[in-house]
């Protein structure tokens, strides 16, 4: 069995206004009424136990991560004082496993993903862990269809094992959010698959990587650790966590090391970042029209409409739309801009 720890920091600011910072996208509620907190856990369920679940995330949405997930023992629930980057929050877990085991294995999940495939995806983990145990750094890798930019990209080499249905391969080299063009070689190039976000390691491997890329980041929260459990803990953490290095995991860790492998895996894969992704999982009318609340398209193609309303929602002739409907607020979008809604949100939170 391996630790499942659940990343859930982030806010979801593409996704306003219906995603916020005080109820991000994470707790929104998929169509079959789970939100992508809970599936998250429950995709992995049977390849862990409830005293082996953790959640990292921001002080102000951990009681809202515990009420929907109920079953992660409360101090498994680290509250970070403010976001200090994935790799503080996953080094975080993982000096608190070390502690215990130091032959722990984390699996590190994002709360904002969506799968289809479950069962390759269970398999790709079992792989994973196989490695895992080894002393390698695991990367769950997809095959990328566009050259998207938001994502990280690794460069698959040699195969190194097979196993489970699925194939371990040395990764040469791993590069996060390449620009445009860099992304378009890797895409022509076809040795590159996608970073899933899909993290399995050991609690040693991963310290010994902090030890040797981010030193000052590992000695604090092994500090931090230490202190848990004892009268000092909220004291170490509010002094020691304002100060961590803050970057991601793939920034600070995984762009570095010489230690990872990759498992690529078909996995009905999606990070429901936009309005785009999240309208993906609506249903579909033949225009490619998806709608979820009231709207009537006529003649209207490839539109999303999110209506929480009681009011209706009408669209006549249109294309490539995001209308998103809500009580205080209506947001029109074209499908173009659909990454510009961050902008819209912070403009929002600056001046309303
Ligand atoms: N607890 C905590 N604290 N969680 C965090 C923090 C933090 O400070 N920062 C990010 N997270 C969580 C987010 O909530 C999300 O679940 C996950 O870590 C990834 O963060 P994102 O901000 O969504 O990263 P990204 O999408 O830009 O890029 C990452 O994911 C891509 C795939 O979705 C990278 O790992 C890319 O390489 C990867 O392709
Ligand atoms: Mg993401």
């Amino acid at each position: 069995h391996f630790n499942a720890v659940i990343l859930a920091g982030g806010s979801g600011t593409r996704l306003w206004p219906l995603s916020t910072p005080s109820f991000p996208k994470q707790f929104l509620p998929l169509p079959n009424g789970n939100s992508m907190i809970q599936e998250t856990l429950e995709r992995v369920a049977p390849l862990t136990c409830a005293d082996q679940t953790w959640i990292v995330t921001g002080q102000s949405m951990a009681d809202l991560a515990q009420e929907h997930l109920p079953s992660v023992p409360p101090e498994h629930v680290l509250r970070e004082p403010m976001g200090r980057g994935s790799a503080a929050a996953i080094g975080w877990a993982a000096a608190v496993l070390a502690r215990q085991d130091p032959d722990a294995v984390l699996a590190i999940f994002s709360a904002d993903h969506v799968i289809a495939n479950v069962e390759t995806f269970r398999q790709s983990l079992q792989l994973a862990y196989e490695w895992a145990l080894q002393g390698s750094l695991v990367t769950i890798g997809i095959t990328p269809t566009k050259p998207e930019t938001g994502y990280g990209y690794i460069r698959f080499a040699e195969k190194l094992g097979e196993g489970h249905g699925h194939t371990t391969c040395r990764a040469e080299r791993f590069v996060e959010k390449p620009d445009l063009e860099t992304a378009k070689s890797y895409l022509a190039d076809g040795h590159y698959v996608w970073n899933a976000g899909i993290f399995i390691w050991k609690a040693s491997t991963f310290m010994a990587e902090m030890h040797e890329h981010l030193p000052d980041s590992a000695r604090k929260l092994e500090a931090i650790a230490d202190a848990m459990g004892t009268a000092n803990e909220q004291h170490v953490l509010e002094e020691l966590w304002p100060t961590l290095q803050n970057i991601t995991v793939d920034y600070g860790i995984l762009e570095k090391t010489r230690n990872l492998v990759v498992i690529p895996a078909d996995l009905g894969w999606c990070d429901v970042g936009n309005w785009e992704q999240y309208g993906m999982l609506f249903p579909a009318d033949e225009q490619g029209v998806r709608s979820v609340g009231h709207h009537q398209g006529f003649g209207s193609q490839n539109v999303v409409v999110y209506n929480n309303t009681g009011r209706r929602v009408y669209t006549i002739g249109v294309e490539d739309l995001i209308v998103v409907e809500m009580d205080d607020m209506t947001v029109i979008c074209h499908k173009k801009d659909v990454q510009r809604v961050r902008e819209l949100a912070e403009h929002h939170h600056k001046n309303c």
